[in-house]
This record gives C-alpha cells, structure tokens and sequence, in this order.
C-alpha cells in the first residue's frame, strides 16, 4: 500500500502562523465561576466589562433555580428537534410568553441567536429576490444573507439615502428584505428605525431586525427599540436572543402567526437542529419575570452607562455613536487596542480588545459592555485607569 507524505490539513499551520503574524490570532481563556461584575478567566480573579449579561440575571438566584427545576421535571436533553420530539413544555411556554412579551401573535425558539438568523433569513427569500443589509450587521445576519440565494446589497452604516437609492433600482426583484441590528453589537449605536420602516413601506420590502443587544434593556416593558421607537406595527419580523439580557441561552422570531408557521416549516437551523434544553427555556422565562417586575434594572443601566459615556467624552476617547450599554473606545490600530487590553488586564479590568474580523481593517476597538451590576465605584476606577493610560 502507498504512504503519502503529503499532510493535507498542514495549510492550517501556516495560516495560523499569519494571524499571529497580524496580531489576529485568539486564544481560548477558561472562565471559573458565574459572571458578575467579577469574573475569574484563566484563574485570574477581574472585574468584568466582558459580558453581554447586561441585566445582570445570568447568575440570578430565581433564573438558576427554574432552570433546576425545569431539569428534575422534564430531563437535561431534549433528545430531538422540535417538530419531532423535541419541544416540550417549557418551550411551549416560552413562545406563548415571548409573543406575549413582544405584542405579536407568535414567536419561536431557535438554539441560537445566530441559528436564529442563519435561519430565518434563508426562509425569506430565495433566488428571485434581493436583500439590503446595514455595513455593520452581526455576523449571523450576513450569514444568514449568505445562505439565502436572494441578491445581495450592502448599504454604508445607517446610510437611509444609500438604501433607498438601492431600492430604487430593485422593481425587478420578486420580494426585497431589509435588514438590520437594532442596537449594533460593538459600536452600540441604534439604527434608523423609523426611517427603515419608510423605506420599507414605500418599496414594499419587508423589514427584519435583530434586537439581541436590545431586549430586556431599551423600551418601556424592555422589549426592545422596535417598542422605544413605536414601531410595533412597521417592523415585520423580529429577532432577538435569549443569551444576553435575558441571561439565559437561545434565540427567537416573532411576529404574526403566518410567519412562524412558515418559519417552523422552512427555517432550517429551526427543523434540523434540536430544540434547546428545556432548562435553558425555563431559565428565560424567569428572566421574562424579572424583566417585566424590575424595570428599575434597565432605566439604571442606561442611565449610568450614558453618565459612564459622557466622562469618557470628556477625557477624549472616541466612544463613537454610542447611544447604549455597548460603549466602543475606539482605537484603530490592532496592536495599540491589544496593547491597551493587556495593559487593563494587567491593572485587574477585563476589557476585550475587538479586532478584524470582529471589526472592519482599520477599527479595532475597547468593547465596555456595561451591566447592572456595575456600580459607580467600580466605573470610578476603570475611567481613572482609562485615563491614566492615555
Ligand atoms: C447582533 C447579534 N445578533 C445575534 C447574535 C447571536 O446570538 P447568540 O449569541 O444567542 O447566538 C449576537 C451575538 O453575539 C449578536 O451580537
């Protein structure tokens, strides 16, 4: 028999060889323990601005006791996908209360935020159609673009003028999809909302937009900027996650009841893949309570987290638009926003460093993620940190 020499995978060592090169090479760190406003990484104990948790329920007594619960009652696994075997009551539950939540006629659970929109989009539109995505959309959006076989058109960050410009040359399309993250993930700005619903009426297009960064946190119930900017009725379909402020893990769809119907048959990272543990839904659905009964948790984030941006303002970071918990220090340079990552870390703060391809070439950036559980002596510190630094 012949032996080959030749090692087909040995293209990966040199490809990550040029990461490292670059500065771009990511390096798995282990977690101990919950995330509070500490976190211990790589058994170092810090104090965390690394974590999407921002309602600060990921540890909640309440949520980790119903998830318990949910597990004696109805088992760990859920052994199949959900139009088989694998919805059981918990999830059942969960979409009764998120379409209740929401103010729309249905809604379905996804393992995923990402399978959420890497599915729901395919399902939208195919070959004769066009899709129009924000430059700065989460990955899972423009993946879920890429699956679907629909034309594809980029338009500038919030650029409305550009979009429309598009939409004005797709009468030849079938069906047009506009698409969008509600609250951008690392500049933490918000999207022209109202705009976007305009654009959509008069084009006829369809509006999706994804408020993972925004559920639980914008809003006067919390459910989002599609209820901050009135627009219950102009924004067709919805996607949102269970993993941030809802502390749990997951993601959904809502919206009229013809759509999830459509989506349960036709959204694939729904039809084949299994449904999440029902603990993980039952731990949503105590965050769901939380929500609804504490809202004193989302009015005080966002009231410190604007405090917390203005006094970066004032000491000269470039915090970009952001207009939300997320806060960008933006820094440019790849091996400069490291560097100052490394140097937070090394002064007790955990602070990602964000690089391509997280960011476009050129905009790496400090991502603060502010939670509830910040409190103002811990912000005291990391602004004087911050500035000792400059
Ligand atoms: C805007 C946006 N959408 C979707 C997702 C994916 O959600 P999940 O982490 O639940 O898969 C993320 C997560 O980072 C996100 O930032």
């Amino acid at each position: 028999m012949k032996t080959s020499t030749h090692d087909p995978l040995a293209w990966i060592d040199s490809a990550l060889a040029e990461l490292e090169r670059d500065g771009l090479r990511r390096q798995l760190a282990v977690r101990s323990g919950p995330q509070t406003s500490r976190v211990i990484l790589d058994g170092r104990e810090l104090i965390n601005f690394g974590s999407n948790d921002y309602l600060g329920l990921a540890a909640d007594q309440r949520v980790t006791a119903a998830a318990r619960a949910a597990s004696e009652r109805e088992g760990w696994g859920s052994g199949a996908s959900p139009l088989v075997s694998g919805r059981g009551e918990a999830h059942a539950e969960l979409e009764r209360r998120l379409a209740e939540f929401e103010g729309t006629e249905a809604a379905l659970v996804f393992p995923s935020g990402f399978a959420a929109n890497a599915g729901v989009i395919p399902a939208l539109v195919d070959e004769p159609d066009a899709i129009f995505g924000d430059a700065k959309n989460h990955a899972s959006l423009i993946d879920g673009c890429r699956l679907a076989k629909a034309a594809r058109f980029v338009y500038p960050h919030g650029d409305c003028d550009a979009l429309e410009m598009l939409l004005r040359k797709s009468a030849g399309y079938r069906r047009r999809l506009i698409v969008t993250d509600t609250v951008f993930s690392m500049d933490g700005d918000i999207a022209p909302l109202a705009q976007l619903a305009e654009l959509a009426e008069q084009y006829s297009a369809m509006l999706m937009v994804d408020e993972a960064h925004a559920t639980g946190v914008f809003g006067e119930r919390g459910c989002g900027i599609v209820e901050h900017a009135g627009l219950h009725d102009r924004v067709h379909i919805r996607v949102g996650t269970l993993s941030k402020a809802l502390g749990s893990g997951g993601g959904f769809a809502c919206g009229r009841q013809s759509l999830i119907d459509w989506l349960a048959n036709r959204a694939r990272t729904y039809v084949f893949s299994t449904a999440q543990p029902a603990a993980t839904s039952a731990a949503a659905l105590a965050a769901l309570d939380i929500v609804r009964e504490e809202s004193h948790r989302r009015v005080q984030l966002l009231e410190r987290s604007a405090d917390f941006r203005r006094r970066l303002r004032a000491d000269g970071w470039n915090v970009a638009g952001s207009e939300s918990q997320i806060i960008p220090i933006v820094i440019g340079d790849t091996t400069r926003t490291m560097r100052l990552a490394a140097q937070l870390r090394e002064a007790g703060f955990f602070v990602p460093g964000i690089r391509p391809p997280s960011v476009p070439d050129g905009e790496s950036l400090l991502r603060i993620s502010f939670c509830y559980h910040h409190t103002p002596e811990i912000v005291d510190a990391l602004v004087k940190q911050l500035a000792a630094m400059r």
